[in-house]
């Protein structure tokens, strides 16, 4: 989705397009900026990604200003075109904005403002909302925009981020958000709004989170927030610790390149701290009570996406490990089943950004039903976690390709830490074998850094299969959420027909699928493991490359009875069962970003997808 960037004090035009361009990759069909000159508003926008619009600005050079906004788009009404492109304007071209999100009740005031004589441009649901607020405050004649803007939300339904600039108020932007996030960004003399903090990450450290319902007004040395009708209201001020260069892409020619290898850290830093040398977790910063956590007997995970595939595999982890039944469901799914959730179901929100909407919606059902939701996200301030009931933060630090990654190994472990934390608390497991299962999940971080350290042959076959236009991907037991994800990597990346499977379930059908030469991933148990799950999925990997498949095979270093039956074959390092998602998956990442990279495609922005999609 969208992202909006507004300055007031340095030059606004340069902030704007520096945050654009850190805030890219939440939509990128069309970008457009507006600033506040001496006698109005002047605005360029242009369709397609962001250097179109920087090649706007120097064909079309806007004046110098200290006021601005900026926005980068993500269709929903109306096609990424010039004209659907923000801001829009509305009375008489003096006011601008620019928006995030859906708003709902669009089409009946539309008819509204039509009927009052408004004239429209573009086919957006942004227009409209422009339209209305320029009215109500031409209407009202007392030149406070705030005011109107509190006016226009009353009116509005749906999910919105909205800023505003007029060019009766020089050096004042407000803003207003529901359901969509917006962060306040505090400097000297100068202050910012953004979508998200790396939105002005360059400019300050010192950052405001909005409530739910909230309207700010930022001028160069203030920063008011009130609710929708003008009561005073208070944001909470934090520090924002993502280092500037975190959001950069360190080196690396994509950020997807740099977050794979991102991934020690990301799982280190989801461990740090959240376990004493005893071995006993210490997640303290939950915000729910062990006997709040004692009393349930069911846990739901909910998520969409990559997210979704962490879920997957943390059931595995949970119910083997705390005896409680795990049901994995992808969050647009939930709350049109009439599930059965109640006070003692624990909802488990999986969500890098916090902001999906899909996610978002199914959590507040939940709420509405009585459980407790706990959120495990990589964003603060975000808007999941803001509602949940409890929050594990997942620590991977700015995840700006659009395809998952580092995020995606951190949920695990997350997921991990609170399997561990719920059998400590409610007396599943040992305290000792706790112990020893935190001390192998801190040997994972050494252990992905081999795998990206060996990584050479797995990109030599990245680059030989680029012409390849299907690709499957067999696992069993954990290994089968790391298939789905590979395939998954896959498609979005590579736009490769591509599909995971469990290994099991190939002889029901699948299997009908394999032709000479059709490539196969196969996700290989550890011979190590129990109930012969090697061996059954070796029988697999035979059945498959009898009818004439061609075998690429992920397994654990000294499993040399795979070898015999892999074309290729890849090693991972030793690692319990339950904690291999962690190192197998990398691979399958590294594949398909480097044959995406081989077909000439933007691995951090693939076709028709965005980071966080904040529509249902
Ligand atoms: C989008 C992204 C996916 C992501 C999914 C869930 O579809 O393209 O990469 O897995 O959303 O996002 P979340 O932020 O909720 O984890």
């Amino acid at each position: 989705r969208p992202g909006a960037a507004a300055a007031v004090g340095h030059s606004a035009l340069d902030v704007v397009m520096e945050g654009l361009k850190r805030l890219e990759y939440r939509g990128y069909d069309s970008a457009g900026v507006a600033v506040l000159t001496p006698g109005g508003v002047d605005s360029r926008k242009k369709s397609g990604k962001l250097a179109n619009l920087v090649a706007e600005l120097e064909a079309a050079p806007l004046p110098d200003a200290t006021t601005g906004i900026g926005h980068t788009r993500w269709a929903t009404h109306g096609g990424p075109t010039d004209g659907n492109a923000h801001p829009h304007l509305a009375d008489n071209d003096r006011l601008a904005l620019i928006h995030n999100g859906i708003i709902e009740n669009f089409a009946e005031l539309k008819a509204e403002l039509l009927a009052a004589g408004a004239v429209f441009r573009s086919e957006t649901d942004t227009e409209v909302a422009a339209a209305l607020l320029g009215s109500i405050y031409a209407g009202a004649g007392n030149k406070d925009l705030a005011l109107s803007m509190q006016l226009a939300c009353q009116r509005l339904e749906g999910a919105f981020t909205l800023l505003a600039v007029h060019a009766d108020s020089p050096d004042t932007v407000v803003a207003a958000r529901r359901n969509s996030p917006l962060v306040v960004g505090l400097g000297d003399g100068e202050n910012f709004l953004g979508s998200d903090v790396s939105g002005f990450i360059d400019f300050t450290r010192r950052a405001v989170e909005l409530g739910q319902d909230q309207i700010v007004t930022i001028t160069p040395d203030s920063v008011e927030i009130t609710d929708f009708f003008g009561a005073p209201a208070e944001g909470t001020e934090f520090d924002v610790n993502w280092d500037a260069a975190a959001a950069e892409k360190g080196g690396y020619d994509s950020f997807m390149e740099k977050e794979i290898n991102d991934q020690p850290q990301a799982v280190a830093d989801t461990l740090l701290g959240r376990s004493d040398a005893d071995g006993r977790l210490t997640l303290d910063e939950l915000r729910v009570s062990p006997e709040e956590l004692k009393s349930i007997n069911k846990i739901m995970v909910l998520a969409c996406g990559t997210s979704a595939y962490a879920g997957q595999v943390a059931k595995y982890a949970i119910e083997h490990w705390c005896r409680i039944p795990v049901e994995v469901e992808l969050s647009h799914e939930f709350r049109y089943r009439d599930p059965i959730v109640d006070s003692n179901t624990l909802i488990v929100a999986i969500s890098q950004s916090g902001e999906t909407m899909d996610t978002l919606m199914a959590v507040r059902y939940a709420k509405e039903q009585g459980a407790k939701v706990l959120a495990i996200c990589n964003t603060n301030g975000s808007t999941i976690p803001r509602e949940a009931d409890a929050v594990l933060y997942t620590h991977a630090g700015p995840e700006i390709a659009v395809a998952s990654t580092k995020a995606f190994l951190a949920q695990i472990t997350a997921t991990y830490l609170l399997g561990l934390y719920l059998a400590q608390i409610r007396g599943n497991k040992f305290q000792g074998e706790i112990k020893d299962i935190l001390a192998d999940l801190a040997k994972v971080p050494a252990k992905i850094q081999q795998v990206l350290d060996s990584a050479e042959d797995i990109k030599e076959l990245g680059k030989l299969m680029a012409d390849t236009s299907s690709v499957l991907f067999l696992g069993r037991h954990v290994g089968f959420p790391v298939a789905m994800e590979g395939a998954l990597k896959l498609k979005e990346l590579a736009y490769i027909h591509a599909e995971g499977f469990a290994a099991g379930e190939l002889k029901h059908g699948p299997i009908a699928l394999i032709e000479e030469g059709q490539p196969v991933f196969v996700v290989v148990p550890s011979p190590r493991g129990r109930d012969s799950l090697h061996a059954k999925v070796v029988s697999n990997i035979q059945e498959i490359r009898a009818r004439g498949a061609k075998t690429i095979v992920i397994a654990e270093e000294g499993d040399d009875a795979v070898k015999a039956y892999a074309e290729h074959i890849f090693y991972v390092p030793e690692t319990p069962t339950l904690l291999a998602p962690l190192l197998t998956t990398v691979p399958l990442q590294i594949f398909a970003c480097v044959l995406a990279t081989a077909k000439g495609y933007d691995v951090d922005q693939p076709r028709n997808l965005a980071k966080s999609v904040t529509v249902e």
